[in-house]
C-alpha cells in the first residue's frame, strides 16, 4: 500500500490512481519528517474543517511539532457573522473568505492539505477514511492514520424532520446557500414585475418568509428589509412596497439568548419597520409554494416566494458515525467532550471542538469555536513537550530519570481545563441598528441602536481573519452606503 504522511489510497476503488493525484498535487504530498533531528517520532496530527475552530488552531499552532494534514471539503474559512449580509449584496463573498492555502502558507512547519470530506472515523485503528469533493477523474478516496486527530467539522441545519423543508427551502450556512437565496430573492423580485398587479401569483413571488428567530433568521430577515427599503424602493419604487417579509418563531420571543430588553426593542424595530413577526409560530410543513404554520391550535396556510430556514443546527454524518462507534457518547446533539476537549471514549488521541460537540454552557457560536482553538493550539504545544520527555524518559539513564520524571510532571500539570472566556453577542437588526449583549468581567453591558450598530461594525471588522478580509468588507460598507447595494446575479 502507498502511505505518504500517513495515507493510504485504498485499494480495489474507481478512484484514481495515487501517482496521478500525485502528479496533479506534487507539493501535497510532502510530510516532514517521521522523525526529529534528535531521532524522536514525529506525530501525524490531522485536523477535519477549515472552519472557526480549526483555522484559529492552525494559526496557533507551531507546525513544525507535528506532521499536520488538514482536511476540509471548503477549501476556504469563511466568517459566518457577516454571511447574513451577502445575499442582498451589503458585503461581498469573496471579502469574507479566506483560502486555506494562504493560512497555511504562512506557518512555519508544512501543513498537508486534501479538499476532501472525511466520511468516517475509526477510533480504534485511528484512521481516518476521506473523499476528494473533486469530481471526474481526479476523484479519490483514501485512508489517513492519525496519531491525534482534532475533528473540528461544524454542524449541519437542522429541519427537526419537518417535511419539505430540503426540496423547497434554503439555508443560511454556507457561501452556496447565499448565492441560491441572491439568485431566488432577484428573479422572483423580476418575475413578479412581469406579472399585473392583481395577480396572487405577483404577491406569492414577493413574499419572503424566514423561519427562525435565532441571530441567524432575524439578521438575514433585517438584512432583507433593508435592501427592499433602501435600495429596491429607488428602482422600483411600487413593487418594493408590495414585498412583504415574514418571520416565523415557534417560541414566545426571538432572539432568546439576548437579555429581554434587548429583545424586546429588536422586535419592536422589525414591526416599525414592517417586518411580519409571527411569534409562537412553528412551521408544520412546506411544500413548493406554501408553508403550514401551528399557533396554539390554529394551523395557517402562508404562500411564499423565497423561503430561507434558520432553526439551528444538528450534527453531521461523521460526527454522528463516530459517535456510533463509542458508548460513550449518548448525547444526540453532538459529541461529548471532556473539559479538556478530549473526545469521550478516544480520549488518548481524539479531541473535538466548535459545534460538532455539545457540553453543557458551551454554545455553538464563533466565539467558542475560536477559543477552543487556541485552547488546543496551546495543549498541544505542551502535548509534544510531554511526548518529548517520555521518549526520552524510555531510554534514560538511571541518573537521569528523576530529573526528566520532574519535568514531565510539570509538564503534565501545565494543561488545565479549557476555560470559556464569554465576551458578549451581537447581532445586526436593520435600519443601521445593532444590539449588544456584552459582558466584561462580571460585569454586563446591554446596548442597542445607531451606535451599537457602530460597535457591531468596528467589533467585525477586528475579527475579520485577515488585513485583506478588513479592507475588503470596509470597502463593501463604504460602497454600499455611497453608491446602494449591488443586487445583480
Ligand atoms: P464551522 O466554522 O462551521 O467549520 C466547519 C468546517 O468543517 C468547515 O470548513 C466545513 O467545510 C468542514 N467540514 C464539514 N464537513 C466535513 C467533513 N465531513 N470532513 C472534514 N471537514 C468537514 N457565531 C458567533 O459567535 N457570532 C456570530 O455573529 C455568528 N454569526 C453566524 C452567522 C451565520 C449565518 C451562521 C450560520 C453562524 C454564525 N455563528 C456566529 C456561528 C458560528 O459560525 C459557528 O459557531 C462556528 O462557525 C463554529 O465553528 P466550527 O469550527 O465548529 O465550525
Ligand atoms: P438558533 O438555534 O439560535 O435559533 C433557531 C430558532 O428557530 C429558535 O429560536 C427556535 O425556536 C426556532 N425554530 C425551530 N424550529 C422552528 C420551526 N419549525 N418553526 C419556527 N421556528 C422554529 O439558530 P441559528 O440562528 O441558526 O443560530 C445557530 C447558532 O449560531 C446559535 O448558537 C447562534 O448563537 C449562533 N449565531 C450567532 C450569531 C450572533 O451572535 N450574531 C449570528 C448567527 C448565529
Amino acid at each position: 500500500a502507498l502511505k505518504v504522511a500517513g495515507a493510504t489510497l485504498l485499494a480495489g476503488t474507481a478512484w484514481v490512481s495515487y501517482e496521478l493525484y500525485r502528479e496533479s498535487n506534487p507539493a501535497a504530498q510532502e510530510p516532514q519528517s517521521a522523525t526529529f533531528p534528535d531521532g524522536s517520532p514525529r506525530k501525524t496530527l490531522v485536523v477535519l474543517g477549515s472552519g472557526w475552530g480549526s483555522v484559529t488552531l492552525l494559526k496557533n499552532l507551531d507546525t513544525t511539532l507535528y506532521n499536520v494534514v488538514v482536511v476540509s471539503p471548503r477549501n476556504y474559512f469563511l466568517f459566518t457573522p457577516l454571511l447574513p449580509s451577502t445575499p442582498v449584496g451589503t458585503v461581498e463573498l469573496k471579502s469574507i473568505v479566506e483560502p486555506v492555502r494562504s493560512i497555511t502558507r504562512r506557518r512555519p512547519g508544512e501543513v498537508i492539505y486534501y479538499e476532501a470530506e472525511a466520511l468516517e472515523v475509526d477510533p480504534q485503528s485511528k484512521k481516518v477514511r476521506i473523499r476528494s469533493v473533486e469530481q471526474g477523474e481526479h476523484k479519490y478516496e483514501m485512508e489517513l492514520n492519525y496519531d491525534c486527530l482534532v475533528v473540528g467539522v461544524g454542524a449541519q441545519p437542522t429541519t427537526f424532520g419537518t417535511p419539505g423543508v430540503y426540496e423547497h427551502a434554503s439555508f443560511l450556512k454556507e457561501i452556496p446557500d447565499a448565492q441560491d437565496i441572491r439568485v431566488k430573492v432577484m428573479n422572483n423580485i423580476e418575475k413578479a414585475a412581469a406579472l399585473s398587479p392583481n395577480d396572487p401569483e405577483r404577491k406569492r413571488l414577493l413574499s419572503f418568509v424566514v423561519v427562525g428567530g435565532g441571530p441567524t433568521g432575524v439578521e438575514f430577515a433585517a438584512e432583507l428589509q433593508d435592501y427592499v427599503d433602501q435600495d429596491l424602493s429607488k428602482w422600483m419604487p411600487e413593487l418594493s412596497k408590495e414585498i412583504k417579509v415574514t418571520l416565523c418563531e415557534a417560541l414566545p420571543n426571538i432572539l432568546n439568548m439576548f437579555d429581554k430588553s434587548l429583545w424586546q426593542y429588536a422586535q419592536d424595530l422589525f414591526k416599525q419597520e414592517k417586518i411580519d413577526l409571527k411569534v409562537n409560530t412553528m412551521v408544520k410543513n412546506v411544500t413548493a409554494t406554501h408553508i403550514t404554520t401551528k399557533c396554539g391550535d390554529q394551523l395557517e396556510e402562508l404562500p411564499y416566494g423565497v423561503l430561507v430556514w434558520a432553526t439551528g443546527n444538528a450534527p453531521r454524518d461523521v460526527s454522528k458515525s463516530l459517535m456510533k462507534k463509542l458508548d460513550q457518547q449518548t448525547s444526540p446533539r453532538g459529541l461529548l467532550i471532556n473539559d479538556k476537549l478530549q473526545l469521550l471514549g478516544a480520549e488518548d488521541s481524539i479531541y473535538a471542538m466548535g459545534d460538532c460537540t455539545f457540553y453543557p454552557g458551551l454554545f455553538p457560536t464563533a466565539q467558542v469555536a475560536h477559543q477552543e482553538g487556541e485552547y488546543l493550539a496551546h495543549v498541544l504545544k505542551k502535548q509534544h513537550k510531554i511526548d518529548h520527555l517520555r521518549w526520552q524518559l524510555a531510554d534514560a539513564e538511571p541518573s537521569q530519570v528523576p530529573r526528566i520524571t520532574a519535568r514531565l510532571e510539570k509538564a503534565e500539570a501545565a494543561i488545565q481545563p479549557f476555560k470559556y472566556n464569554h465576551q458578549g453577542a451581537l447581532a445586526y437588526i436593520g435600519s443601521e441598528k445593532a444590539i449588544a449583549d456584552i459582558a466584561i468581567g462580571e460585569s454586563k453591558y446591554r446596548l442597542a441602536g445607531s451606535w451599537t450598530f457602530l460597535f457591531w461594525k468596528s467589533s467585525y471588522l477586528v475579527m475579520c481573519l485577515s488585513f485583506r478580509n478588513r479592507i475588503l468588507v470596509a470597502l463593501d460598507w463604504l460602497k454600499v452606503s455611497f453608491l446602494g447595494r449591488d443586487s445583480s446575479v
